[in-house]
């Protein structure tokens, strides 16, 4: 049986420490909403119980040492998992939208960029855990390393990843401008360093031409 719903889409925002992607977010979430969409807004990883439970233990910073490269990678995806089931595709399938607060490109950044685990084992949970589901937009907030490390560090104690050094957030960010390259029908990249109004305003325009493009 057909649902009586169109899916709804799947926008996801990305970017390195300090983007400001917090801010935006609920720039997006109040766009998309004026569109007349309802929009679920949610973030990676956590989104669920379980999946912040998973973030308490991905975040924390532990005394005995650094959490093995592989174990990283397999939390992402057990609390991607666990999203996906409760709250991603059944908010896509009643036709509302999903706003995400990083996704999959974050793993490939992160995990894949910063800590140097082989793209192809990305791949294989990508294809096991969405199967062929996709971002169909997705927001890169890009901005200088320094600057974005600046910005984060006004903020509270540094977790597990935000205590990296900045060759880190470096590879995580042109691991991040190499997925936009890739992938340049779904992503937009926004230049961050511009003033907040600056920045809004292409969002602003980006998601006004996506809404007619999906209507
Ligand atoms: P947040 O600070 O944007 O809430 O994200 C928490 C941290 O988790 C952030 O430093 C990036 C990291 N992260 C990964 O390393 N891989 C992933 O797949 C995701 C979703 C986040």
């Amino acid at each position: 049986m057909t649902s009586p719903h169109a899916r709804g889409k799947l926008i996801t925002l990305e970017g390195a420490e300090g983007v400001g992607k917090t801010t935006n977010r609920e720039f997006i979430r109040h766009c998309i909403e004026q569109s007349g969409h309802l929009v679920v807004t949610t973030r990676e990883p956590g989104g669920t119980p379980l999946g912040e439970q998973i973030r308490g233990l991905l975040l924390e910073q532990r005394d005995e040492g650094s959490m093995a490269s592989d174990t990283e990678l397999l939390l992402m995806f057990a609390a991607r998992a666990e999203h996906l089931a409760r709250v991603i595709r059944p908010a896509l399938e009643s036709g509302q939208w999903v706003l995400c607060d990083r996704f999959t490109d974050a793993t490939y950044a992160y995990q894949g960029g910063g800590r140097g685990v082989p793209r192809s084992r990305i791949a294989v949970l990508e294809e096991w855990v969405q199967a062929d589901l996709r971002p169909d937009l997705t927001f890169l907030l890009d901005l200088p390393v320094n600057e974005g490390l600046q910005r984060a560090g006004k903020r509270s104690a540094p977790d597990r990843f935000e205590s990296e050094h900045a060759a880190f957030f470096e590879r995580v960010r042109q691991a991040y401008l190499a997925l936009a390259q890739q992938y340049p029908a779904r992503y937009r990249v926004i230049d961050a360093a511009q003033p907040l109004e600056a920045v809004q305003q292409r969002i602003h325009d980006v998601l006004a031409e996506f809404f007619v493009r999906s209507s």
